[in-house]
């Protein structure tokens, strides 16, 4: 049997996507489709488990028994989310056992504002560079960003990449029921004068900053996402969708949405997966 040319297999899998059919296995694939899926999916794995070494202390911190319970919970998801997406790293030869010997999860910058760096080699999104120091602080990355996690999810739900997709569908449970708690406890701590204050604080804090994790309008790179059925919406769009839900809660619960503007040097080239 002759052996399949790059540019053959470039064809086949761009005929398959017209045709709305998802990929199954690494034959299938191009060179440019396996790098991207690693890529996007190295992103979402690093950043669930940056995030679950993120919420432990708050299992030891939390403010009752029910929520040392639910923090617990939330840490397991997180665990589980980034296990799950490793192994699908280990199908296409990534090597996951290494890699995750040589990388410190659990490093983290203490400043205001990092904009778009990295501050290793890893491939989180930035947003878990970010140290949880508040009750307040977990609260308003379970109402910010599982709220973002969840909208892009969205999108990798019905991805090209079918084993992706059906893991999706567990994960994207879990992420709402993150999100559901935030809410809950956003309306609790924003309703009572004694913690409003301090609830409006911490969102100032961590609405930017999930604000910033979508991406550029129009990059290149989602251009391509799009084109191998990695990604169906523009990074503005999934950025505005989260924005105006984030306002109606706020809304509801009487907090004030923080100014934001792109800042071109603070935007992400790239958008988060979920986290
Ligand atoms: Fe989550
Ligand atoms: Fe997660």
């Amino acid at each position: 049997m002759s052996k399949v040319t790059e540019r053959e297999r470039e064809e086949r899998l761009a005929e398959k996507l017209t045709k709305g059919e998802k990929v199954i296995s690494v034959d299938e694939m191009s060179q440019e489709y396996k790098e991207h899926l690693v890529h996007l999916m190295t992103m979402q794995a690093d950043s669930e488990l940056a995030g679950a070494y993120g919420y432990v202390p708050w299992i030891m911190k939390s403010p009752s028994i029910q929520e040392t319970l639910t923090v617990s919970q939330i840490v397991k998801d997180e665990v589980r989310h980034g296990r799950v997406m490793y192994r699908l790293l280990e199908g296409l030869g990534f090597p996951v056992q290494d890699y995750y010997e040589s990388h410190n999860f659990n490093l983290r910058v203490n400043e205001e504002d990092i904009g778009t760096q990295r501050a290793a080699d890893d491939k989180r999104v930035n947003i878990f560079y970010y140290p949880i120091d508040t009750w307040y602080d977990f609260i308003m990355f379970n109402f910010c960003m599982d709220r973002g996690a969840g909208h892009q999810l969205e999108d990798a739900k019905d991805c090209s990449y079918k084993p992706w997709c059906d893991v999706m569908e567990g994960i994207f449970k879990e992420e709402a029921m993150h999100m559901a708690h935030g809410d809950f406890w956003v309306k609790k701590l924003a309703g009572d004068k004694a913690t409003h204050d301090e609830a409006q604080e911490a969102l100032n804090r961590w609405y930017p900053r999930t604000m910033n994790i979508f991406g550029r309008q129009n990059s290149p790179k989602n251009k391509i996402y799009r084109k191998l059925g990695l990604k169906k919406r523009d990074n503005e769009e999934v950025r505005q969708t989260f924005a105006l839900e984030v306002k109606q809660r706020c809304q509801e619960f009487g907090l004030a949405v923080p100014d934001w503007k792109p800042v071109e040097s603070k935007m992400l080239e790239e958008p988060f997966i979920p986290g």
